[in-house]
Order: structure tokens, then sequence, then C-alpha cells
């Protein structure tokens, strides 16, 4: 994982221009496309993200690995997996850039970026947020797939 963090950084600059198409899809408009499934088996370390935070590919890569999942196992039995990998493919955000590897974390996109520029290094490294991956200290809404800028709540 080491080892893909540090090509998707090298690759940003490249990336970043490949998927600039995604990034204006994905911004406002946030499907709230729902399967029992997916939000059973993937919200139990972390929200279900919304299937259109990251394009089909990605969905693909990621849902091959569960068994080495950013440190952890997250392996599901077969037919949940295939559900849950069909159910991500076809609500997938759009990805112009398919000549690159895929992105397996929202937060490495080039429009999560754009999205958190104004978000302040201290704010990051508060405990109360802990990582990046972890919308919901900062969108109320994150448990309903609801990312408004109405609902950010900064924690102090
Ligand atoms: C056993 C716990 C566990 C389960 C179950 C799990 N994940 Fe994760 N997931 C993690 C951890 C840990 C991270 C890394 C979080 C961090 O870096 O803070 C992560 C990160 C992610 C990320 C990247 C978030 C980012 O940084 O942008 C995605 C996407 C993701 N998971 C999707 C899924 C999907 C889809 C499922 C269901 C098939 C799932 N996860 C099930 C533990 C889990
Ligand atoms: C440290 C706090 C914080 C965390 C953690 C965080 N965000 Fe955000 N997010 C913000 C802020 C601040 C904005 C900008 C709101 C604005 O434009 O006024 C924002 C904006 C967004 C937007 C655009 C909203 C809009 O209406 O334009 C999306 C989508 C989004 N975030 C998704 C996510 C996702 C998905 C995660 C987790 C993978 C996440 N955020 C994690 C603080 C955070």
């Amino acid at each position: 994982m080491k080892i893909l963090n540090r090509f998707i950084k090298y690759l940003w600059p490249v990336a970043a221009g490949c998927l600039l198409s995604f990034g204006a899809s994905a911004d406002a408009h946030i499907s709230s496309a729902n399967n029992p499934t997916w939000k059973a088996e993937c919200s139990s370390c972390h929200v279900a993200y919304p299937p259109s935070l990251l394009p089909a590919d990605s969905w693909r890569a990621l849902m091959s690995g569960l068994d080495k999942h950013f440190g952890v196992d997250a392996s599901v039995d077969a037919k949940s997996a295939a559900e849950i990998g069909a159910f991500l493919q076809k609500n997938a955000g759009r990805n112009r850039g398919a000549s690159t590897k895929p992105i397996l974390r929202i937060t490495e996109t080039p429009w999560f970026k754009r999205e958190h520029d104004e978000v302040g290094a201290a704010v990051w490294k508060n405990p109360k947020v802990k990582s990046a991956s972890n919308c919901a200290a900062c969108h109320s809404g994150a448990e309903q797939g609801n990312f408004s800028e109405h609902g950010v709540r900064i924690p102090r």
C-alpha cells in the first residue's frame, strides 16, 4: 500500500489533468443509490462511501483486494462481493483518465483535494478528525450519504 501511495503521489500532476472531468461531476450531486448488502458490509468500519465518489475501475480494483484493504481484512463472501461490486460499478462516478492506474482512495482524487483545499493542516491533525477518510468528523450527514456544504461542522 505504501508503494501504491507513493505511486499516486508521484503520478499526481498527470492524474490531475486526466481526471478533472470526473471532478466536475462528483462535487455537488452525490447519488443516493442504495443496496442493503453494501450498506451492511461497507459501513461497519467507516461510513458507506457513496459509489458516485469513485469511478468504476477504482471500485473494481478495491473489491478485488478486500483481504488487504488499507491494512485490514475486509473480505466478504463471494456472493456478497459480486453483488456489492456490481452495485458500486453501476453507480460509479465518471472517469476519463482511463490509462492511469485506478485511485483507491476518494481522498486521493483531484476533486477531493480541490473541495478540501481550504481545510487547514491543523484541522486534519485534530484528533477528533484522525483521518481525511473519516468523513463523518466534519460532514454531519455522512452516514446518510449527504455531503452538502450546509452539513459541514469542523470539530474544534
Ligand atoms: C474491517 C473494517 C473495514 C471494512 C469492513 C471495510 N473497510 Fe473500507 N476502509 C477500512 C480502513 C481501515 C480504511 C482506511 C481508513 C483511513 O485511512 O483512515 C478504509 C478505507 C476505505 C476507502 C478509502 C477512503 C479514503 O481514504 O478515501 C474506501 C473507498 C473503502 N474503504 C471502501 C470500502 C468498501 C466498498 C467496503 C465494503 C466492501 C469497505 N470499505 C469495508 C476498513 C474497512
Ligand atoms: C476535516 C473536515 C472534513 C473531512 C474529514 C471531510 N470533509 Fe468534505 N468538506 C469539508 C469542508 C470544509 C468542505 C467545503 C464546504 C464548503 O464548500 O463550504 C467540504 C466539502 C465536501 C464536498 C463538496 C460539498 C459541496 O456541497 O460542494 C464533498 C462532496 C465532500 N466534502 C466529501 C467528503 C468525503 C467523501 C469525505 C470523506 C472521505 C470528506 N468530505 C471528509 C470538510 C471535511
